[in-house]
């Protein structure tokens, strides 16, 4: 019998671009596929990409570079390599890619990987798959769904595409609209996660409190009524949601984060800027102000959430002044942790033929000058852990062998050694009260209470 073909899967960008991996994954497996963790191994490489900065696009291109190399030597072996491009690049260059990178064989886009399969038999041995059919996507995927157990912290799409048309941004072109899925099949989805091994679980979306799926009753249900149903399944004890845009933060989804115990008291905010004139030319829909209030309301009903954001410096007509603002807003929020970018100006976005364009030098003094205030706050949040007696859901084995990593409530990744004779094995998947001893700038570290640390021996 011939050995199964290998697969090796590639991903970069956002979350959702992981789980939809996770999904090429299983069309490929259930078409006969092995996964493989190195390319050289591979019959065939998915690279499954990301066009949300110009960076993050030509990292494709190196990539597809070195796996040139890769492929003439397993060519010259009498052992092909495809390639497949998927993601948000394949879908925002078309068939381009195949004149740009004559190396690739697939350009699929990411609502169509359940095309995946039939596209790398083609006769001419090039295919391009962009047609938008989210609904088709998963369906078509959620039957090709494999058995195979899930990592502690498990990721669960409910949401794609956006209809907000940020004038810096891609995503409403690479993943086109809004649609939710059915209540109905995310509840199955979650259960399903919780069985093999979730306790967990990230809702994701591009947009996604813009949520407002079929409800279970046949009505709209929104993302705060999800989550109280999903609140109600046995074994999932942990729920967070991303990415939020504020104007969606409705008064539901707020009152949520105060009645909810399973929701985390972690919440990614993107703002992008602290200055109205520019959250106007960024077609951000709100301001500053409101922004405030949001997280006013917030933390009156969840007094401890975190808050974490996406900030941009640098976007066209940006002045000292509205950077002033940004720095002034990060200020009187306080954030635990925060991703900041300069502004990487797309083709085919508004904001790339706006005048005023903002010198490289300008917006890399201002990245510098936030990314300062930012790591000070989130050295700040994580010392004020010290001391803490706080829940860790255990999720992997550490560098030592008596060691083992989990998640805080606040997302902060928890280092623990075990005393001798304990197995951190057995811990994965298992919340357990810690003392965090120390902080450091991007994790904890701390020991079991001793309770918990006598029921384990
Ligand atoms: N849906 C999310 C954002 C998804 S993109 C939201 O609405 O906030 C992730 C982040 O990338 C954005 O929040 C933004 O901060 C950043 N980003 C998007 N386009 C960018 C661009 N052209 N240049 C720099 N950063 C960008
Ligand atoms: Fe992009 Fe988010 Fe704006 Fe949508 S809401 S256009 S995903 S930044
Ligand atoms: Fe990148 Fe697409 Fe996600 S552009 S950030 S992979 S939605």
């Amino acid at each position: 019998m011939r050995d199964a073909p290998k697969a090796y899967i590639k991903t970069y960008g956002c979350q959702m671009n992981v789980y939809d991996s996770e999904r090429i994954a299983d069309v490929l497996v259930q078409d006969g596929y092995q996964l493989v963790e190195d390319p050289s191994d591979a019959d065939l490489t998915v690279l499954n990409t990301c066009h949300i900065r110009e960076k993050a696009a030509e990292k494709v291109y190196s990539e597809l570079g070195r796996l040139r190399v890769l492929q003439d030597k397993r060519g010259s072996d009498g052992k092909p390599m495809k390639i497949a491009v998927a993601g948000c690049v394949a879908q925002a260059e078309g068939d381009e890619m195949l004149r740009r990178a004559r190396n690739v064989d697939v350009v699929v886009g990411p609502q169509a990987y359940q095309d995946l399969p039939q596209m790398l038999k083609v006769p001419s041995g090039k295919a391009v798959g962009q047609d938008f059919s989210p609904e088709q996507k998963f369906s078509a995927l959620k039957k090709a769904g494999l058995q195979r157990p899930s990592p502690p912290t498990g990721f669960l799409t409910i949401q794609e595409g956006c209809d907000k048309f940020c004038t810096f941004c891609v995503v409403p072109y690479t993943r086109g609209a809004e649609f939710s899925r059915p209540e109905v099949e995310i509840l199955q989805e979650a259960r399903d996660l919780v069985s093999r091994g979730a306790r967990d679980i990230t809702l994701l979306g591009q947009n996604v409190n813009a949520y407002h799926g079929e409800a279970s009753s046949g009505d709209t249900q929104s993302l705060a009524g999800l989550l109280y149903a999903l609140a109600d399944i046995d074994g999932l004890e942990r729920l967070r949601y991303t990415t939020s845009h504020p104007r969606d933060m409705d008064e539901d989804l707020i009152r949520a984060h105060g009645e909810i115990a399973q929701l985390m008291p972690y919440l990614h905010l993107p703002v992008q800027s602290g200055s109205d004139a520019i959250l106007k030319r960024m077609n951000r829909k709100h301001g500053r102000e409101r922004y405030f209030e949001i997280v006013d309301a917030l933390r009156e009903a969840r007094p401890d959430l975190a808050l974490s954001s996406d900030l941009i410096v640098g976007f066209p007509g940006e002045t000292d002044e509205d950077f002033a603002d940004t720095m002034d807003l990060v200020e009187r929020v306080t954030y635990a942790q925060c991703y900041s970018f300069k502004y990487s100006p797309r083709p085919g976005t508004p904001g790339a033929d706006m005048e005023d364009q903002v010198p490289e030098p300008v917006k890399a003094e201002r990245l510098a000058a936030l990314q300062s205030l930012l790591n000070s706050q989130q050295i700040a949040f994580n010392q004020a852990m010290e001391g803490r007696v706080m829940p860790v859901l255990f999720e992997r084995l550490g560098k030592f062998s008596d060691q083992v990593i989990g998640r805080s409530p606040y997302m902060q990744a928890v280092h623990v050694r075990l005393a001798p004779g304990e197995d951190p094995k057995a811990l994965i998947g298992h919340i357990r009260d810690c003392e965090i001893l120390q902080s450091g700038p991007n994790s904890l570290s701390g020991q079991l209470l001793q309770q918990d640390a006598v029921a384990l021996a």
